[in-house]
C-alpha cells in the first residue's frame, strides 16, 4: 500500500478587497494513504492541471448559506476545476488510468466524492490542460453564452470585454466563425495585439488608455452594438448601454471589476434598455452542461483544424497557484490561467 505526502494550497482566512498571494498558503498534509476508503463510491485522483477562475474570489468571502456557490473553508484546501488522472475508482463510470475534468482540490491527490460533476475525457489528442479552459467550464461558458444567450446572427456587431481571457478569446472567435464583426477590449498592449493578430478580432482597444469609454465605443461602433458579451461590469457596462442598437442583446457572464469591491458600483444607463428594446440576461455555465457533447463536436474539430486558436498562461507547481489566482484580478494572466501540478 503506497503512502505519500500531499501538498495542498489552503485558504488562510476569508478575504476582503483584492486577494493576495499571502491569503493562501502551501502546506504539506499529514501522510496520506493512496487508497480509496472501504465502500467509497468516489474516485481517488492525482491532480494534473488546476484552473484559476475569477468566480473563485466570491468563494473567498464569507457568505450566507444559499448563495449559488458555497464559500471555501479557511484552513482547508481550495477547490476548483481541474484535470486529473484516476488512481482508483469506486464509481463504475470511471476506472484506473482514466483522465477526468471537474471539481477537485488544490492539492496533489484528491478524493472526489461528488463524481456526478466529473466529466470523463475521451479525446487526448489535444493538450490535457485544455480541459481546464477551452474544452472545460470556460469553453462551455463562451459557447452557450454566445450561441444560446446572445441569439447571434451573421453580420451583427459584437463587443467582448476581458476579451483576451479564457472566455473572451473564445467568444470573439465563435462570433467571427459565424460572420459577425467583433471588437474586444483588454488591459494591455500585448493583449490588444493578441486580439487583433492572433484571435482575428476586427478591432481591439486598451480600455485603460481610454479616458472616455462611451467615446471609444462610438469610435469602434458608429452604428451601435448588436451584442455585448459582458465580462467586467462597472463603467464599461454603463458605456455599452449608451451604445446598444435596437433589439440588441447583452449576455451577463461576469463582472470582474466588481468582485473585490466592498460596495459595488451602481449602473446608471439602464433606461437605454427601454427605448432600444434591448434584452439583458445573466447566465451560468452549469445550466448548459447538457450541451457539452454537442459543444465538443463543434469545438474539437475546430481546434484540430486550426480554426480556433487558444492561448494559455501556464505556471508550474502548486506553489505558484496562489500568485496565479490573485493575478487574475490585476490582469497578469495572458490567456487562460492554468497551474501545472504534474505532467502525468
Ligand atoms: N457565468 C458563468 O458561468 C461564468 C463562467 C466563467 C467565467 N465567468 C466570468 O467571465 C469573466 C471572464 O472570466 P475568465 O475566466 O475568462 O477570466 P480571464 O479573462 O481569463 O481573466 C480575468 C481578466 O479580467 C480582466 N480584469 C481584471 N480586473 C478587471 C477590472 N477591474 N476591469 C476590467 N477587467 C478586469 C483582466 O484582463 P485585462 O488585462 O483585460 O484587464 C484579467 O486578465 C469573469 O467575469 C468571470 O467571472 C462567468
Amino acid at each position: 500500500m503506497e503512502v505519500t505526502s500531499n501538498k495542498q494550497v489552503i485558504l488562510r482566512d476569508y478575504v476582503t478587497g483584492f486577494p493576495k498571494e499571502s491569503d493562501m498558503q502551501l502546506v504539506t498534509a499529514a501522510t496520506t494513504e493512496l487508497k480509496l476508503p472501504e465502500g467509497s463510491n468516489g474516485v481517488l485522483v492525482k491532480n494534473l492541471y488546476l484552473s484559476c477562475d475569477p468566480y473563485m474570489r466570491g468563494r473567498m468571502t464569507k457568505r450566507e448559506p444559499g448563495s449559488y456557490v458555497g464559500c471555501f473553508v479557511p484552513g482547508s484546501p481550495i477547490t476548483g476545476y481541474g484535470v486529473a488522472k484516476v488512481l482508483e475508482s469506486g464509481d463504475p463510470k470511471f476506472k484506473e488510468g482514466d483522465f477526468v475534468w471537474g471539481m477537485t482540490g488544490w492539492e496533489e491527490y484528491s478524493l472526489i466524492t461528488a463524481t456526478q460533476a466529473l466529466f470523463k475525457i475521451h479525446d487526448i489528442d489535444v493538450p490535457l490542460s485544455y480541459y481546464t479552459g477551452i474544452l472545460g467550464m470556460p469553453g462551455i461558458t463562451a459557447y452557450a453564452g454566445f450561441h444560446e444567450v446572445c441569439s447571434p446572427k451573421k453580420g451583427e456587431t459584437v463587443f467582448v470585454s476581458a476579451a483576451s481571457g479564457a472566455v473572451g478569446q473564445l467568444v470573439g472567435q465563435f462570433a467571427k466563425l459565424l460572420g459577425c464583426c467583433v471588437v474586444g477590449s483588454a488591459g494591455s498592449k500585448e493583449k490588444v495585439d493578441l486580439l487583433r493578430n492572433k484571435f482575428g478580432f476586427d478591432e481591439a482597444f486598451n480600455y485603460k488608455e481610454e479616458p472616455n469609454l462611451d467615446a471609444a465605443l462610438k469610435r469602434y461602433f458608429p452604428e451601435g452594438i448588436d451584442i455585448y458579451f459582458e465580462n467586467v461590469g462597472g463603467k464599461m457596462l454603463d458605456a455599452v448601454l449608451l451604445n446598444m442598437r435596437m433589439n440588441g442583446r447583452i449576455a451577463i457572464c461576469g463582472m470582474i471589476s466588481q468582485y473585490n469591491l466592498e460596495q459595488t458600483e451602481g449602473v446608471h444607463n439602464l433606461m437605454s434598455l427601454i427605448s432600444k428594446q434591448v434584452r439583458m440576461q445573466g447566465f451560468v455555465a452549469f445550466s448548459y452542461y447538457h450541451l457539452y457533447g454537442k459543444f465538443l463536436e463543434t469545438v474539437l474539430p475546430a481546434i484540430k483544424e486550426g480554426k480556433i486558436i487558444y492561448v494559455e498562461d501556464v505556471v508550474e507547481g502548486l506553489e505558484s497557484a496562489p500568485g496565479a489566482l490573485a493575478g487574475l484580478f490585476a490582469g497578469r494572466n495572458v490567456g487562460k490561467q492554468v497551474v501545472l501540478v504534474s505532467r502525468d
